[in-house]
């Protein structure tokens, strides 16, 4: 072998082992945007808490993250088949849920709410009876409006499910619903950005977590130290200022 072939071998070589080196990891992190100030979209990108978090992790812990924006009720089928590697979804850690998927700590609380159109004279009675309540597809205020208002016979007019919440939204601001229940942190924001109210809130004491794959500990490992570091070293507070 000549010269000239042993010095391009070895510097592909070098080439090699140093992009092993260099290249991070990337996670693709599922999310559902529509969920502010969590995930939503602005100037078409997915931004908000939950990518942020997920981003701060990754420079922690030398990882890059890829946002797929799908429907909430697809995340976990999603994780399953490997199509993402990562929920971030304002996901509220269940024991259903727990059968099927790995959650990190929970890094934020939150009840639901009940929200209506701003010149609506309805209160918490829009739960009760004939009313139109819309929720998002398999949320844990979808359940509790399920188990608690509707199979209990407290509501008898119709649950309308959504992909997203802002079509959700939508169909409050236009009168297509009466009320519609979701997580506090986002019946706020939503209230202040949106012609809705809160009228009332349930109590249902959620936490959210970040979910991987069962059995995935090495990358849920650094998901969890990731969190802990973050709160110790303030980036969580500054995140928490900077989105509510
Ligand atoms: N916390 C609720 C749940 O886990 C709602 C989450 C909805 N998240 C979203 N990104 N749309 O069911």
């Amino acid at each position: 072998m000549s010269l000239k072939k042993n010095i391009v071998f070895a510097i592909i070589g070098l080439f090699v082992l140093f992009s092993g080196f260099v290249m991070a990891e990337t996670y693709v992190v599922g999310t559902s945007a529509g969920f502010p100030p969590f995930e939503y979209v602005e100037n078409g990108e997915v931004v908000g808490f939950d990518i942020d978090l997920l981003r701060e992790i990754g420079k922690l812990k030398g990882f890059d993250i890829e946002v797929k924006d799908i429907s909430f009720d697809s995340l976990i089928a999603a994780l399953k088949s490997g199509n993402i590697d990562i929920i971030a979804a304002g996901m509220t850690i269940t024991d259903a849920r727990k059968e099927v998927v790995d959650f990190s700590i929970p890094y934020y609380s939150a009840n639901q709410s009940v929200i209506v159109q701003n010149d609506s004279d309805d209160d918490i009675t829009v739960l009760f009876g004939n009313h139109k309540i819309g929720v998002q597809t398999g949320t844990t205020g979808d359940l509790w409006v399920t188990e608690t208002l509707k199979d209990k016979g407290i509501l008898t007019g119709e649950i309308k499910r959504y992909d997203t919440f802002v079509y959700v939204i939508n169909d409050l601001v236009n009168g297509n619903l009466d009320g519609v229940v979701l997580d506090t942190p986002v019946a706020k924001r939503y209230s202040e950005i949106k012609p809705v109210n809160i009228v009332a809130e349930i109590i249902t004491g959620e936490e959210y977590g970040i979910a991987v794959n069962k059995g995935n500990t090495e990358l849920m490992n650094k998901i969890n130290e990731g969190i802990e570091e973050l709160i110790e070293n303030g980036t969580m507070d500054q995140l928490i200022a900077k989105y509510f």
